[in-house]
């Protein structure tokens, strides 16, 4: 397949661009792909190919590429001249609505990133609480701030024991003080992790999950585990966090919260929130949230694009989308169908792997052990992950080259495009099977 077009631009973008994107994530060797055109499951690269994507936007467009809905909304208030620094009706009405969907959320806030999301929690909680340390679980990923882009896909050589994770920046730059300074926990760990918790509760602001470790993969946290996260929180007055930037309307309409059934006291939402719009929020209890009021010892909640008028109208015409929730079970139902055409392909070859997703999200493991922690799912095998995603890429769909990053599927992602996909994953397991690990 020739990408001159593709390779021109990089030309062009490198001179002026480092690295020619503007997400490290979007890097690839030797170019990265460039695009012109999306609707509904496909994208078309500057050469006129067509992919079916699995990216999704890191799975934000749930609903699919350009959808109708969504693109309308969004017209008919460009018309209006709207953009931002001003508060607006469709803003409260997507907050309205936001808080209609989401149980666990008595008030939301919106903002850009799930960075910034996240960096106005962790204020919130050390306003809350007077505290400063963070715990967070290895391997998870909540954005490239200081106190949280740590330990995230760690090295794990240099890792620590099982039981008691080192603290390892996922970058340079970062400030090493402030990285030591958060605490890791092992997902799925509950006595170490209890352990580790008691031995800093008195300083501790938050504790940060995300309760399906989807930037590993996918890796859900168990109920237990979590359960014990509120106990711990309750007990000791710390502030619980979930980031339902990926789990939040995949998992379940309400997110994880409504999925496991236990409430965090905060919680970061975005991505499927906009359907491809740059959008993220922080919702939760009224107690908690009331942090980021104006007032004396408060945390700020500023941002000139916060509730920008035409990210809001993507954001209403989204949840507009998912409130009946039959786009969520539509997702479910198809995910399912696709674990379970894996597992028997991969049965048949003879390959020990597992597929693992819920809502969309999926991701394929090479190994034959059941994927609890972060450890495990470093421990899959790469080669194999390399020589399947390989025969995909070859059939058309545009995937991830790295084994530990999820890929996700949308509502336009119909009976046709996801047949093919079984077929092309039956092919890509026959590659695996003749694959040394
Ligand atoms: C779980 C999770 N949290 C936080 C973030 C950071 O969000 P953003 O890229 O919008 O800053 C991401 C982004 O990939 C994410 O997947």
């Amino acid at each position: 397949m020739t990408t001159t077009q593709s390779h021109a631009l990089y030309e062009r973008a490198v001179r002026v661009t480092t690295a020619g994107v503007h997400s490290n994530s979007r890097a690839r060797k030797p170019y990265p792909l460039y695009f012109q055109r999306a609707d509904g499951p496909f994208v078309w690269d500057v050469d006129g190919h067509r992919y079916i994507d699995l990216g999704m936007g890191n799975g934000a467009i749930l609903l699919g590429h350009n959808h109708a809905a969504v693109q309308e909304a969004v017209a008919r208030t460009l018309q209006s001249g709207l953009t931002t620094g001003l508060e607006s009706e469709i803003a409260v009405r997507a907050a309205e609505l936001f808080v209609k969907l989401v149980p666990a959320a008595e008030q939301v806030r919106f903002t850009n990133t799930g960075t910034e999301a996240l960096l106005h929690v962790l204020q919130m909680a050390r306003a809350y609480t007077g505290r400063r340390k963070i715990a967070k679980v290895e391997g998870a990923y909540h954005g490239w701030a200081d106190p949280v882009f740590v330990s995230t896909w760690p090295n794990l050589a240099l890792a620590g024991p099982d039981g008691a994770p080192v603290a390892l920046p996922g970058t340079g730059g970062l400030d090493p003080k402030i990285v030591r300074e958060t605490l890791v926990l092992p997902l799925n760990d509950l006595a170490a992790t209890e352990a580790l918790l008691s031995q800093h509760a008195s300083e501790l602001a938050a504790i940060l999950v995300e309760p399906t470790l989807i930037d590993a993969g996918f890796i859900p946290a168990e109920r237990e585990y979590l359960l014990m996260l509120r106990d711990f929180a309750d007990k000791t007055g710390t502030v619980l966090v979930f980031d339902e930037l990926l789990t939040g309307f995949r998992l379940a309409l309400g997110g994880a919260q409504s999925y496991y059934n236990i409430q965090a006291d905060l919680a970061l939402f975005g991505k499927a929130l906009g359907n491809g719009y740059p959008v993220a929020a922080v919702a939760g209890k009224a107690a908690f949230m009331e942090q980021s009021a104006p007032g004396p010892g408060n945390a700020a909640f500023v941002g000139t694009f916060n509730g920008h008028a035409v990210v809001m109208a993507a954001v209403e015409a989204s949840l507009q989308e998912l409130a009946s929730g039959e786009a969520v079970a539509l997702l479910q139902t198809r995910t399912h169908a696709l674990i379970e055409a894996f597992a028997a392909s991969a049965k048949r070859h003879g390959v020990p792997a597992q597929m693992q997703g819920c809502g969309g999200h999926i991701h394929w493991y090479f190994t034959g052990e059941p994927v609890r922690t972060y450890r495990q799912a470093a421990r899959a095998s790469s080669q194999r992950y390399s020589a399947f995603v390989d025969v995909l890429a070859e059939s058309g769909f545009l995937v991830s080259p790295n084994y530990l990053l999820h890929h996700a599927i949308s509502v336009a992602h119909n009976d046709a495009t996801l047949e093919a996909l079984a077929e092309a994953m039956d092919r890509g397991l026959a590659a695996a099977a003749q694959t040394e690990e």
